[in-house]
Parts: structure tokens; C-alpha cells; sequence
């Protein structure tokens, strides 16, 4: 840098003072230390711009008339002394090409965090980067960037996080790294990047560092990062420190590109290009055959599945379940399960848990009740069922598979039927034959809480304040608690959003299904709520508390996201990894975005949201030891409940204050 200002003052000098004074006001307009005097309306262009510089695909849904661009996806915004200014730029994965012009990055001068990871963008990382003064995370891994790291990357006073992995970045790695003083990972791996590493590279708050596959780093690995992995240093001709100690054949410091070195690097780039290029290739093996076979699937499943498309919890198809009307049932989309029954009917009885109810019925009542069903998962298909005269309403969960006997069928829903708690549907009765099985439950609720996150879209959504998914969340704990506290052994099994049903007025629910996986007595887990299991679990017959536990933290991810998990929703659309969704986000500091924009912007709950998404994490961190027990969920998540609702009823009565301050 200071050799190329010397060069600029160098003819400069030596012509006459008119062009000095012009060069001097000049100087004065250049991005060096001027101001770009900068605020909402500026960001606004600048974010423009830089969408018609790299938006080719017009991928980015941004609405130009909006009157401000903090609406616009992966576009965040804040409070800062020059007014409320674009903070957060989000734009990972975006099929974002072409290179990024001056004047729209460098405009947005109060950024703090940056990720344009993942996309195709070109050309060099822009030079007045430098104007971005208070960014603090920055990733642009897997681009295509070219060129060195500009001079302006180095006056970002405030950065701590910076990764520049996957690009083609040259040059070298310069000193100037040192007045990143409080970078803490500084990612460089698989760029071109080439000579020493300078003796005296020293940055103090350094945690993490890479500079793997740079083949042509070469020479000692400066003392300040000795500690570092190994690791750290792959594909480079680097040596010393945690490397093998440099021979004479390694000269300290040689010149970059220096023939032997060169030679080495290249030769061990070219292994490392081998070994990556077989692995690709049996991932992509490996995905053709897992395509082919899931193409086979559908054609090779009972005919039961083609109904199996009925999304657990959607607008109910209404049948009616009558031995004197089978047209009905015919006409209908359910499979007839009433002639069924009735063949077996005449010599076998509901069985009735506890007390008889009051106005008794018998199979031949229920099979007469009108029934709609509501629900299908992998285990069942669940109706509502209405008694003739109106009450009561029942739930009736009609078993696909059986692999128990009917003893130990009966001991199982006598000890289910035996539970009694508010958050669970209480079991009333259960049928047994050998051609069909059904439970019998008290009918509760409005809904799924899949259904209501996920079939109204956000205007759905937008239904669901923060607290009353927190007390949903609190509910569920309750109920999946009780059931933990029975004895270490018992647990729920299949806790999944389309378990959990919601009350009418949204702000309880029931822990439904409770057992139902033991009772169908299938291992195998079904592919449908693959995103709820956790890792450890294999044999849906016996899954530990502690997997409950993830389960429930998937559903905590769920509610506060919008979002939903993998393999949740019947057409398999927009399910995600939950809890490694999460995290990347948050890794990244970019936890707002976690958030379902519906409950984003919250007034007040901002604390109890994040301590909500912290419990998320814990309930699933990969290893069970670190979870917590789902007697210390609740209790957290009833202290969260509380808090929200006292910060609520502030807020409504200290509404007129608030707004006019
Ligand atoms: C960026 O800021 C400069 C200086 O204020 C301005 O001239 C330029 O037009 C801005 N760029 C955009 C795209 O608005
Ligand atoms: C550095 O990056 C390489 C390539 O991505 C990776 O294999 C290695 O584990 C990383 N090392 C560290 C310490 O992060
Ligand atoms: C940048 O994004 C990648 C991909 O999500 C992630 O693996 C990496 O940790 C991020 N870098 C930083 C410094 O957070």
C-alpha cells in the first residue's frame, strides 16, 4: 500500500501547482478517509445497484416500491447514530454472478454483517469495502472472487470474523492482517494464494485460522500461530510450527512460486485434486442410486399409501362411517373401514379404560357416528367420530400394522389409559380383532400445530403472537414431562408438530400419539418426521427420553422459525435440517433471521425469544448428555412464559407511552 502511494505522489511532485491543487481536491472526493455521507435512502440505492450487478436470475424478490428496504429478504435493519440503516445483508446461496460494482457494497456504510457465501460472484472483493467501518462478520466462502485481498479489507477495525475460503484469491498474505486486531477467524483455505506467511503476523484475538490448500504458501508458520491444528495448513509446502520442521531444501522465506516449492505445492494439490475429485464421485454414485431407489418406492408400497398424501391435519374430508349406508363410504376418500369392523364386530367388544363413560356407547354406535378424518401418519389413519345426538366427540385412531399380540396389546393401553394429565388426550377405550385395531380417545383441540404453522402460510402464521407459541411450547412440555416422569424407561416416542394439537383459543395444547409407536410394535422408523429423530435413535419400539427431548427441541425450532423440519410435510416441500439450520445461522450471528418474520420484530420479548432458541439448541445438541431432561425444559420454558406475559401486560397498559416516545 505505501509503495503505491509513493508511486501516485511520484509524478505528482514534479508538475506544476495547478494539478497539485487539482489532484489534492481530487484526493479529497476519493473514498480514502471521506465520509460517504450515507442513510436509509442511500443504503437503499446502493442495495439496488448492487442487485442489478449480481441478480441475473432475478432471484431476489425485493419489491422496489417499498418504502424501505428493510422489508426486503436477507436486508436487516437497526438503530445507529446515523438513523436507522441496512446493518445486515444476507444473501447466501442466491445464484448471485458478475462482479460487484463500486459504489453499492462500500455504500452501505453502516453493514455489520455480510454473508454472500455460496453464490458465483466474480471479480475482485470490492476496494471500497473499506467504507463498511463497522462490519464485524463477513462471509464470502465459495465464490469466485479473484485478485488479492484489497487494501481496504484491512482498515475494517472492527471485523472478527472474516472467511474468504473457496475463492481464487492471489498474492500473498500480507502484514496487514496485524491491524485486524479483533478478527477471531480469519478462513483463507482453497484460494491461489502464494509466498510466506510474514514472520511477524501476530493478531491477538485469533481463535480460528485456515489456510489449507494454498499450494503455494511455502516457508516457516510464524510463531503467533504455532498453536493452531495442524490442520490449518493442509495442501500448502508450509513447515515448522505444527508442521514437520523446515530443511535446507525449505529456505525460510523463499520467493514466491520459486521452482521447487512451486513443484511441491502443485504435486501435492494435484493428490488432494484426485482424492476430492473420487470422492465427488461416489457421492454422485451414491445419490443416483438413492434417486433410483426412491423412485421405486412409491410402486412397491401397499395400496394404503396412496392415500397417505392427505397432509396430516388439512381440511377435513368428511365421510361417514355407517353399516346401513355404504355408498358413503364409498363416495368417500377414506379407505372403508367400516365393513371391516362390522365382520368382526359381532363377537368382540370395545373394551372401556377406567370408568364406563356416561352415556355409554358401544362399537355399533361408534361405527353409526359420523367421522371425518384428521389425521394419517405412518402409523394410522385418525378420525373424528360424533355420536349420534351430538356428544360426546371422539377420536378414533384406526392402527395400520399390528405386531402384538392382543395380551400385550391390552396390558399397553391399559397403562396408556391409566395416564391421566390435562395436555394428554385422555385414552377411553381401545377394539382389538385380528383384522383391525383401534383406540378410542376423548376428542380435543382445533388443530394440529403443523397444520396451523404450515397450511395457512404466513398469514397463518401471522395468528401465532411470541407468547402464545411459548405457551403451546409450555403445554407440550408439560404433557411430555408427565410422561417422562412415570419411570425412566417411558417415553413418548414420536414427537412431532402434527402430535402436538393446539386448543381453540391457541394458547394450550395436547401431547397426542403418545404410545402409539409401542403399540404398532413396527421398528422401522418412518421416513415421514425423519427431521424430529434424533441422530442416535434407530428402532422406533425404543427411543430414550433424551430423544424425546430432541424431538421436542425440533419443535421448539419449529415454532419459533415457521419452519418446517425435514421429511415433515407430505410433498416433502421446504423441509429443512432444523437444528443445523439453526446453528449455521447463529454461528454467523445472523440469529434474528432465525426467526419467523411474523414474531421477528416483537416489541419487548426479544430476551425471552432468544432464551426460547437457546433451549431449542440444547434440546438438540447431537450428543444426548447435553441435553437437558425434560422436567428442567418445562421449568425453563414456564419461566419464559412468565416473563413474556408480565413484559405483555406492560406493554398494554403502557401502550399510549410507548408510542408517543
Ligand atoms: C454511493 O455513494 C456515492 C457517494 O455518496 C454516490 O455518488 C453513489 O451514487 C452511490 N452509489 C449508489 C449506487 O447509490
Ligand atoms: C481447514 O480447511 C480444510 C479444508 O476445508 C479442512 O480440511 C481442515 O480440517 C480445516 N482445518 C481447520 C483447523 O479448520
Ligand atoms: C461461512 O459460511 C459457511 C457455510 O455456511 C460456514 O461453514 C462457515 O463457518 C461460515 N464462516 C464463518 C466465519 O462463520
Amino acid at each position: 500500500m505505501a509503495m503505491a502511494m509513493a508511486r501516485q505522489r511520484g509524478p505528482a511532485g514534479g508538475v506544476a501547482v495547478p494539478f497539485m491543487m487539482a489532484a489534492l481536491l481530487l484526493a479529497a472526493a476519493l473514498p480514502a478517509r471521506v465520509v460517504v455521507a450515507q442513510d436509509l435512502a442511500g443504503d437503499r440505492a446502493a442495495l439496488l445497484a448492487l442487485r442489478g450487478a449480481l441478480d441475473r436470475g432475478n432471484i431476489l424478490p425485493w419489491d422496489a416500491t417499498a418504502p424501505t428496504p428493510c422489508v426486503w429478504r436477507g436486508v436487516g435493519c437497526a438503530q445507529t447514530p446515523t438513523g436507522t440503516r441496512v446493518t445486515e445483508l444476507r444473501l447466501p446461496g442466491k445464484r448471485l454472478a458478475g462482479t460487484i460494482p463500486p459504489g453499492t457494497l462500500g455504500n452501505l456504510t453502516a453493514l455489520q454483517k455480510l454473508s454472500l457465501r455460496h453464490n458465483t460472484i466474480t471479480g475482485a472483493i470490492p476496494a471500497d469495502i473499506g467504507n463498511c467501518g463497522e462490519l464485524r462478520a463477513m462471509n464470502l466462502t465459495d465464490n469466485q472472487f479473484t485478485g488479492p485481498v484489497p487494501d481496504g479489507f484491512f482498515s475494517l477495525a472492527v471485523l472478527r470474523r472474516a472467511d474468504l475460503a473457496l475463492n481464487r484469491l492471489t498474492g500473498g498474505v500480507s502484514q496487514d492482517f496485524n491491524r485486524l486486531k479483533q478478527l477471531d477467524t480469519l478462513f483463507l483455505q482453497s484460494n491461489d494464494l502464494a509466498g510466506a506467511l510474514p514472520a511477524g503476523l501476530y493478531l491477538p484475538n485469533l481463535k480460528r485460522f485456515n489456510v489449507s490448500f494454498n499450494a503455494g504458501l511455502t516457508g516457516p508458520v510464524p510463531a503467533s500461530l504455532s498453536r493452531m491444528p495442524a490442520t490449518a495448513f493442509l495442501g500448502t509446502a508450509l513447515c515448522d510450527g505444527p508442521l514437520a520442521a523446515c530443511t535446507n531444501s525449505t529456505p525460510p522465506a523463499p520467493p514466491p512460486g520459486g521452482d521447487d516449492n512451486g513443484r511441491r505445492g502443485l504435486s501435492r494439490w494435484a493428490i488432494v485434486g484426485i482424492i476430492v475429485a473420487a470422492a465427488f464421485l461416489l457421492l454422485l454414485l451414491m445419490g443416483l442410486v438413492a434417486c433410483l431407489r426412491r423412485r421405486q418406492a412409491p410402486a412397491g408400497r401397499p395400496a394404503g399409501g396412496a392415500a397417505a398424501n392427505v397432509h396430516e391435519g388439512a381440511a377435513p374430508l368428511t365421510v361417514t362411517v355407517a353399516r346401513t349406508d355404504r355408498d358413503a363410504v364409498k363416495q368417500s376418500h377414506a379407505p372403508p373401514i367400516a365393513p371391516v369392523m362390522i365382520r368382526e364386530g359381532g363377537n368382540k367388544k370395545l373394551v372401556f379404560l377406567g370408568s364406563a363413560p356416561e352415556r355409554p356407547y358401544d362399537l355399533e354406535t361408534l361405527l353409526r357416528a359420523s367421522a371425518e378424518v384428521i389425521g394419517k401418519g405412518a402409523l394410522g389413519t385418525t378420525y373424528r367420530a360424533t355420536l349420534d345426538g351430538g356428544d360426546p366427540v371422539l377420536a378414533v385412531k384406526r392402527l395400520r400394522e399390528m405386531h402384538l399380540s392382543e395380551d400385550e396389546f391390552r396390558d399397553k393401553a391399559a397403562a396408556l389409559g391409566a395416564l391421566h394429565h390435562d395436555n394428554l388426550p385422555r385414552l377411553r377405550a381401545f377394539f382389538y380383532s385380528r383384522e383391525e385395531k383401534l383406540l378410542v380417545y376423548d376428542f380435543v383441540g382445533a388443530g394440529s400445530l403443523s397444520a396451523l404453522l404450515h397450511d395457512g402460510g404466513a398469514e397463518g402464521r401471522a395468528e401465532l403472537d411470541f407468547t402464545a407459541r411459548a405457551r403451546i411450547a409450555l403445554a407440550a412440555a408439560r404433557g411430555v414431562a408427565f410422561i417422562h416422569r412415570g419411570g425412566s424407561r417411558l417415553s413418548h416416542g414420536s414427537i412431532k408438530s402434527s402430535n402436538i394439537v393446539v386448543t381453540a383459543t391457541r394458547d394450550g395444547a395436547y401431547v397426542s400419539d403418545y404410545g402409539v409407536a409401542e403399540l404398532a410394535g413396527a421398528a422401522a422408523l418412518p421416513r415421514r418426521g425423519a427431521g424430529y429423530h434424533a441422530p442416535e435413535v434407530t428402532d422406533a419400539r425404543a427411543v430414550p427420553q433424551s430423544a424425546d427431548v430432541y424431538s421436542f427441541g425440533v419443535v421448539v425450532l419449529e415454532l419459533l422459525s415457521g419452519r418446517a423440519p425435514a421429511h415433515a410435510l407430505p410433498d416433502g416441500a421446504d423441509g429443512v435440517d432444523l437444528p443445523r439450520w439453526v446453528r449455521s445461522v447463529v454461528q454467523e450471528e445472523w440469529t434474528s433471521e432465525v426467526f419467523d418474520a411474523a414474531i421477528a420484530n416483537e416489541p419487548r420479548v426479544e430476551g425471552e425469544m432468544m432464551r426460547l432458541l437457546q433451549l431449542g439448541m440444547e434440546c438438540t445438541e447431537q450428543r444426548p448428555d447435553r441435553r437437558p431432561t425434560m422436567a428442567q425444559v418445562e421449568a425453563r420454558i414456564q419461566r419464559i412464559v412468565e416473563d413474556a406475559c408480565r413484559k405483555a401486560d406492560f406493554s398494554s397498559t403502557d401502550g399510549s407511552r410507548s408510542v408517543s416516545a
